[in-house]
């Protein structure tokens, strides 16, 4: 069945390109010797300017349109819904989410499933827009109206739904927010 990011994704690269590379390697603590996974990771819009900076990418998504333009960025990406990742636990050293979160239909499970994913000593970022923002809140509405089931919950909230082993902290930069999470251990 299409959704709207199939319909979006031939667009998607060029209305958003991908301009936080400084501060993405800077909360995932890029470069690694290791595998990261981009989780929602739609055209690979971000994960293809990462791919240097690590062993291998691995893009996840439910749209196909969307994984089609991943392919043609040479990245490998797979079906496959974020509250149920077809990966060993601990297979990845990173693991990423942006701007996916809310888009998710449970957020609880999705962030268990990129935490047991997560290697001990890894290192996670879930980077969403802030609702607490009128910014974010006026995004919210619009895509109430476009039918999308979005669902927004603030940096905060997403912190508090990690386990006692995380080491969590929050950056907020404008209407943005990233959850930083690093899995003690090892
Ligand atoms: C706003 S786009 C962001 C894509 C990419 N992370 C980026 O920043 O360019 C949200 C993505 O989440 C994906 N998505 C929505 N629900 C999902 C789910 N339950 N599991 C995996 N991906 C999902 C959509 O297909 C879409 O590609």
């Amino acid at each position: 069945m299409l959704d709207h990011f199939d319909l979006l994704a031939p667009l998607y690269d060029r209305a958003i390109p991908f301009a936080r590379l400084d501060l993405m390697l800077e909360f995932l603590n890029l470069p690694v010797d290791g595998l990261l996974l981009d989780a929602g990771g739609g055209t690979g819009r971000v994960a293809a300017a990462l791919k240097p900076y690590t062993r291998q990418v691995v893009v996840a998504d439910l749209s196909a349109g969307m994984l089609a333009q991943s392919r043609n960025k040479q990245l490998a990406g797979l079906m496959a819904p974020a509250e149920q990742l077809p990966f060993a636990a601990g297979t990845f050293s990173r693991v990423l989410m942006v701007d996916a979160l809310h888009h998710v239909i449970n957020q609880r499970e999705t962030i268990a499933e990129l935490w047991r994913v997560l290697q001990p000593g890894g290192r996670l970022v879930i980077e969403e827009p802030d609702i607490r923002t009128l910014t974010v809140k006026l995004v919210a509405l619009v895509e109430k109206l476009a039918l999308m089931r979005s669902h927004f919950i603030s940096p905060p909230v997403i912190a508090g739904y990690f386990p006692s082993q995380a080491r969590v902290s929050v950056e907020v930069q404008g209407y943005n927010a990233w959850v930083i999470v690093e899995k003690l251990g090892d």
